[in-house]
């Protein structure tokens, strides 16, 4: 294949894989590398390489998940609250080798959807290097996001949008 092959090959077969479908194989270090460096080659508006990606690995990513965990808790009446689904949001981060906490920096240059817009096509570097390294990953956008900014340490012009998870893929039948 040449080049725009193989590019046109990633593209079309990239899709979002969901940490059921994880092995608990480990992302080569390498691998990881890849794709985070690759968030970096992102268009962006001024310079403002506005995307904030932060690794969360072994015990780090424990405590993530316990702080969502506990986020749920908090913000949900307890009317609608379901102990299943308190349980399973720890339980769905440790099925992943690495989750990656995706922020926007606000920098003030420009409209905000401008750095939204550089950070999401940052994330869709990432997608594209994960498909080209068998690594399965999705973008979550899960309500308890709004709560994170103490947990990872967001200053006032800074926003989280989600959480990239990542596993090596199960082997399709
Ligand atoms: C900005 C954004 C937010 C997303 N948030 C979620 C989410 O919270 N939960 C989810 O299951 N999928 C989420 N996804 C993944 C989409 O569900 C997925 O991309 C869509 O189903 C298409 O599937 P594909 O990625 O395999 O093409 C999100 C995707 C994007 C781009």
């Amino acid at each position: 294949m040449n080049q725009a092959e193989i590019l046109k090959h990633i593209i079309q077969s990239r899709k979002s894989t969901f940490p059921k479908d994880y092995t608990s194989d480990e992302i080569p270090q390498p691998v990881l590398e890849e794709i985070t460096s690759s968030a970096h080659f992102a268009p962006n508006h001024k310079k403002t390489k506005p995307w904030r990606l932060r690794v969360f690995k072994g015990l780090e990513k424990t405590e993530l998940g316990e702080q969502l965990a506990q986020i749920y808790k908090e913000t949900t009446p307890p009317e609608v609250f379901l102990e299943k689904k308190y349980f399973d949001i720890a339980a769905k981060i440790s099925k992943a080798n690495a989750v990656i906490t995706i922020s926007v920096n606000f920098s003030g240059l420009l409209p905000e959807w401008e750095e939204v817009a550089a950070t999401a096509m940052a994330v869709q570097n990432m997608y594209l290097t994960c498909t080209a390294n068998n690594v399965g990953c999705y973008w979550s956008t899960p309500g308890m996001m709004k709560h994170l900014d103490r947990f990872l340490g967001l200053e006032e012009n800074q926003k989280c949008y989600g959480l990239f998870y990542l596993g090596m893929k199960k082997n399709e039948d």
